[in-house]
């Protein structure tokens, strides 16, 4: 398993129509185009009106198919990563199926917030790589945040996006792979949604203990502790790329490219100045997506991947960070 690479034979994305700026945002709350763009570097993102997440969860991997001339029925695995599903149950990962007829895979979700999408991939490898009977995966991370994000809080409600975006895969022996990964549930009360769940008829009162919970808001609202999760997301970001490449034996400089979680330009720049890379080898795209979660690895690797940025033989790093907390980092050769 451990020289068992992947090949990613195609990649897609899908955003709905509706594009927010940040003069829109101005209108809502008490902000300005200053105040986002220097402070985060978005300018526009994508926002829902009334797409559900199975439905550009399902474009983003029929995209990825096409991109990969895959047939859907070749497909083997299929994992969504989301943190904002339409339904509990089914999956959103069954949802996916059914509108592609892949009726021959085996499907699930995963949640592992904004790094879910390289925990989904490292989990689709190991499947791969175990050589049973998993031979092509489609991973596919969708989130509509705007189903969660208060639209009365000026500090949350500009920084998120609606997107999704996919790969589909292969195992490829002796090609390059390593990951690394993390999750820290001492700072889960950093970044939460809680899930709105009703009260029940038959409940007492009375008998309700005082749960040990989360420190944070009673309503179902995404809330962040902005400077905490920063100050996580900028150590944790060069970790998880230096660890991955440590693990494949190269070196940081040899990556050609990292694609990392679009959460906030200044995060990245403070962390390729901590990698000691330059920007340059980042791939960006937050100015005209926001933060859309596990969403943003895989939408921003598509364009470059489209763009004809990234080629065969690229050494690539992924790199996540986010709720849970949870950070983690894939380094392959394309
Ligand atoms: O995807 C998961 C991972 N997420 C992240 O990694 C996000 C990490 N955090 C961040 O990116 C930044 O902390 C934020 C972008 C969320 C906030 O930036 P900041 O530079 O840390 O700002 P701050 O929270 O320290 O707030 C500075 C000031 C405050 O005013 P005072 O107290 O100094 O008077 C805020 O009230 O900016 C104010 N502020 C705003 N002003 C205008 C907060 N949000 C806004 C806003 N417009 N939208």
């Amino acid at each position: 398993m451990a020289n068992m690479g992947i090949e990613i034979l195609g990649t897609g994305h899908h955003a709905p129509a509706r594009v927010a700026d940040n003069e829109d945002f101005a209108k809502i709350v008490d902000t300005s185009d200053e105040w986002i763009t220097s402070r985060t570097g978005m300018k526009r993102r994508h926002i829902s009106s009334g797409e559900p997440t199975w439905y550009i969860a399902s474009q983003a991997a029929h995209n990825a198919l096409e991109n990969g001339g895959v047939d859907p029925l070749d497909l083997d695995l299929i994992i969504c990563t989301t943190v904002t599903p339409d339904f509990q149950t089914p999956s959103t990962a069954s949802m996916v199926q059914r509108e592609l007829g892949a009726k021959n895979a085996i499907c699930f979700d995963m949640n592992a917030a904004c790094s879910g999408f390289i925990f989904a991939l490292d989990t689709a490898r190991r499947y791969l790589a175990s050589g049973d009977e998993v031979k092509t995966a489609l991973v596919v991370s969708a989130d509509i945040l705007s189903k969660m994000v208060d639209y009365t809080d000026r500090s949350s409600c500009v920084l998120f996006g609606d997107a999704a975006g996919a790969c589909v895969m292969r195992a490829a022996p002796g090609r390059l792979y390593a990951s690394s990964l993390s999750s820290d549930g001492e700072g889960a009360g950093l970044l939460c949604a809680r899930y709105p769940f009703p009260s029940n008829p038959l409940q007492d009162p009375a008998l309700m203990p005082q749960w040990e919970d989360l420190d944070s808001p009673q309503d179902p609202y995404l809330h962040m502790a902005g400077r905490e999760v920063y100050k996580f997301a900028v150590k944790a970001l060069p970790h998880e790329v230096m660890r991955a490449c440590q693990k494949a034996g190269i070196t940081v400089e040899e990556l050609k490219w990292i694609v990392p979680h679009q959460a906030n330009i200044r995060i990245v720049e403070t962390a390729a100045k901590n990698l000691g890379v330059s920007m340059d080898k980042m791939v960006m795209n937050l100015s005209e997506y926001g933060n859309t979660s596990s969403a943003s690895i895989p939408v921003a690797l598509d364009e470059a991947h489209r763009d004809a940025r990234i080629c065969r033989g690229d050494k690539v790093a992924m790199v996540g960070f986010g709720g849970g907390l949870t950070s983690g980092a894939v380094v392959l050769e394309w």
